[in-house]
C-alpha cells in the first residue's frame, strides 16, 4: 500500500481525488494538509474534515498555509468550485472533528521524519506546504518516498494564463522550490488532465449506485463544477476535466501515462509568472544560471490512456469502500 499524506484545496476536483483515494485498495491516505487556493484554508481544513467524516473516515487533517510564500494572495474562485468549495452545499450534515495541533508542513515533516523512505505525498494545490516543509526540514527529499503533483503545464496552454496553471500560478516560488528540490518528483499536469472529461452524468450513475451522502455530496459538488466548464467549454457537454484524481491514478497505475524527464523551472514573476518550463533534451550548448545539468529532473506526464483511466476511477468510486 502507499501511505499517502494528501496536500489539497478542497475544491471539487480535490474531493473526488480524496474520495478516489480513500476507495482505493493501495492507498492508505495517513494524514490531509490543507491549503488556501479553490478556497481559504479555513474553508478547505472544514471542507476535508467534513469530506472525510461523512465517508465515515477519521483520518487527520492539519490546517496549512493561508498565503503563498511571496506573492501577495489572491481570491479564490468562487465562481470555478462555489464560496464554500463544494458547489455551495445547502445544508451540512453536523460533523465530529478537528485539525491537528500542527501546521500542514509541520505535519508533512514529522510523518516524514516517522516513516522515512515511506511516505507519498500527492499534491493537488498552490504548494506552499511542501515549500515550508522544505525549509524545516531540508532532508526531506530523501526522507520521502515520492511526490506526485497536479500541477502545472508544459504542452498545454494555461488555464489561469497562456503560459499558467492555477496551482503554480497561485505560488510559483513554492512551485519553483519544489521543483529543484530533489526528491523523486512526477509532474500530472494539464498536459494529461485536459485529456480527461468526466460527464456529469458519470457522477449521477455513481451516486445512484452508492446511495450515500458522500456520493450525493460529490454529485452536487461536481454539478456546479461542470456548470462552470460547460459555460467556458461547450463542446465538452455537462462535464468537467478530471485533474486532481489523476494525481492518484497515476500513483497507482503509472503503466497508464507516457513521461518524459527533463528539469523543470518555474518563471516567478513578470508576464510568465507561474509557467512551468521543461528542458526536454538535456542539450543545452550553453546552459544559463538556473538550468544547469546538476539540477534534478521530474518525471512529466505527456500522455495517457483516457478510457482506462474512466474505468479505473469509475470502479474505484464504484466499490464498497463507504462506511
Ligand atoms: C487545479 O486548480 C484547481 O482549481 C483544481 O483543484 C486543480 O488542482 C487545476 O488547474
Ligand atoms: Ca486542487
Amino acid at each position: 500500500k502507499h501511505k499517502v499524506i494528501f496536500d489539497t484545496d478542497p475544491g471539487v476536483d480535490d474531493a473526488m481525488a480524496l474520495y478516489f483515494a480513500l476507495a482505493h485498495p493501495d492507498i492508505e491516505v495517513l494524514g490531509i494538509t490543507t491549503i488556501f487556493g479553490n478556497v481559504t484554508v479555513e474553508q478547505a481544513t472544514e471542507n476535508a474534515l467534513y469530506l472525510t467524516r461523512i465517508a465515515g473516515y477519521e483520518i487527520p487533517v492539519a490546517h496549512g498555509a493561508p498565503v503563498p510564500l511571496a506573492k501577495p494572495p489572491g481570491t479564490p474562485p468562487g465562481f470555478i468550485h462555489g464560496d464554500d468549495g463544494l458547489g455551495n452545499l445547502t445544508k451540512r450534515s453536523p460533523i465530529k472533528g478537528q485539525a491537528e495541533n500542527c501546521s500542514g508542513a509541520e505535519y508533512i515533516v514529522k510523518m516524514a521524519r516517522a516513516y522515512p523512505g515511506e511516505i507519498t505525498l500527492v499534491a493537488v494545490a498552490p504548494l506552499a506546504n511542501l515549500g515550508l516543509a522544505l525549509k524545516i526540514e531540508p532532508n526531506l527529499p530523501k526522507l520521502i518516498k515520492q511526490v506526485v503533483l497536479m500541477a502545472g503545464t508544459v504542452t498545454e496552454p494555461g488555464n489561469v494564463s497562456p503560459v499558467a496553471e492555477a496551482n503554480v500560478w497561485n505560488d510559483p516560488d513554492a512551485a519553483d522550490l519544489v521543483f529543484t528540490a530533489g526528491w523523486n518528483l512526477t509532474m500530472v499536469g494539464l498536459d494529461v488532465t485536459h485529456r480527461v472529461v468526466l460527464p456529469s452524468s458519470f457522477f449521477d450513475a455513481l451516486a445512484a449506485k452508492q446511495n450515500h451522502l458522500a456520493m450525493t455530496t460529490l454529485q452536487h459538488a461536481v454539478h456546479f463544477y461542470c456548470n462552470f466548464y460547460s459555460a467556458i467549454r461547450p463542446e465538452l457537454g455537462h462535464a468537467c476535466f478530471a485533474h486532481d484524481v489523476l494525481a492518484f491514478v497515476y500513483l497507482v497505475a503509472p503503466e497508464l501515462f507516457k513521461t518524459q524527464e527533463g528539469r523543470v523551472r518555474v518563471a516567478t514573476d513578470g508576464i510568465a509568472n507561474g509557467q512551468t518550463m521543461m528542458d526536454k533534451h538535456g542539450k543545452l550548448f550553453y546552459p544559463q544560471p538556473g538550468w544547469e545539468p546538476e539540477k534534478p529532473v521530474t518525471h512529466v506526464c505527456m500522455q495517457v490512456d483516457v478510457d482506462a483511466c474512466i474505468k479505473l476511477i469509475d470502479s474505484t468510486l464504484g466499490s464498497a469502500w463507504l462506511k
